[in-house]
């Protein structure tokens, strides 16, 4: 269904699918429907040629501390790391000293993040970045391949999220970590807060960069309403097997970093 909302919006911001209105609710803090997930999906590519910008403008510019902080936490050496939920690369581009596998459903970011990553990596002498098509919920790894694991801002997207942190468990080595960055939400005043903060500061800073009232980051919002709090996925990974697990809300108190290790044995 085409409408002329749809057709600015691709005009401004290219990539932009025709999504019509929103449709129908997402299901809870663990799942998201089929048609929700494809819809989420088509919005987030529409996001690629704004995504920097608009991250930086919704985090006041602290997104990079949190992605230096994620760095931090995983293995800087002689290790094998994937990432779930690549995007654009905007994280990927300054992962260094490691070889990398980034993961990604959708072709159109792979295709974004490919020669922003690699053109970095060559020119600090780092190997190539394998990237890979596919989802959290079935990761296309051999069990136990990694030595370390990272989401950031993606997780909140996972359609199956217990399924996609299983998966995570699988795949890493015994003892290897996985680091995820997403929104906190440490209660329902906070989600307030919060839901407040991306529907009105980012939602005002989009409508004017996408030049459109109906534009992708509105899924922004409606993805952070139905995300559980901080210690729900703390419950979660903990049920799926993590141990160790920890989540710390980082300054200013808009995204958490959970963290969890794989058992020795
Ligand atoms: C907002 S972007 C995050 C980009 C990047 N990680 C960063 O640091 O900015 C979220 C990404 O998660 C991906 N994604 C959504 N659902 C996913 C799933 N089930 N498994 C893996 N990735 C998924 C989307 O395609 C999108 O590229």
């Amino acid at each position: 269904m085409r409408n002329a909302s749809a057709d600015t919006r691709r005009d401004v911001c290219p990539n932009q699918p025709n999504i019509g209105s929103l449709p129908t609710a997402i299901v809870d803090h663990e799942t998201i429907g089929s048609e929700d997930w494809d819809e989420l999906i088509l919005n987030l590519e529409a996001t690629i040629p704004v995504y920097d910008r608009i991250n930086r403008f919704a985090t006041i510019g602290q997104v990079d501390k949190w992605r230096r902080m994620v760095r931090q936490r995983l293995p800087s050496e002689d290790a094998k790391l994937l990432e779930v939920g690549c995007g654009p690369g905007s994280f990927a581009e300054d992962v260094s000293g490691v070889d990398l596998v980034c993961l990604d459903p959708s072709a159109l970011m792979l295709e974004a993040a490919k020669p922003r990553v690699n053109s970095k990596r060559q020119d600090r002498g780092d190997s190539e970045v394998e990237f890979v098509q596919g989802k959290a919920e079935e990761l296309p790894f051999d069990d136990n391949s990694f030595d370390g694991v990272c989401s950031l801002f993606s997780f909140r997207d996972w359609y199956d999220k217990r399924a996609g942190l299983g998966e995570v468990l699988r795949v890493l080595k015994p003892g290897a970590k996985v680091v995820i960055v997403d929104p906190a939400k440490m209660n329902r005043i906070h989600g307030f807060l919060g839901w407040l903060w991306m529907r009105v500061w980012v939602g005002a800073y989009a409508r004017i960069i996408c030049g459109v009232k109906d534009h992708p980051w509105k899924w922004l919002t409606k993805t952070y309403i139905t995300f559980g709090t901080t210690r729900d996925y703390v419950r979660m990974m903990e049920d799926v097997g993590f141990e160790n697990v920890t989540a710390k809300v980082v300054f200013p108190g808009m995204a958490t970093i959970w963290e969890g290790t794989k058992a020795e044995s």
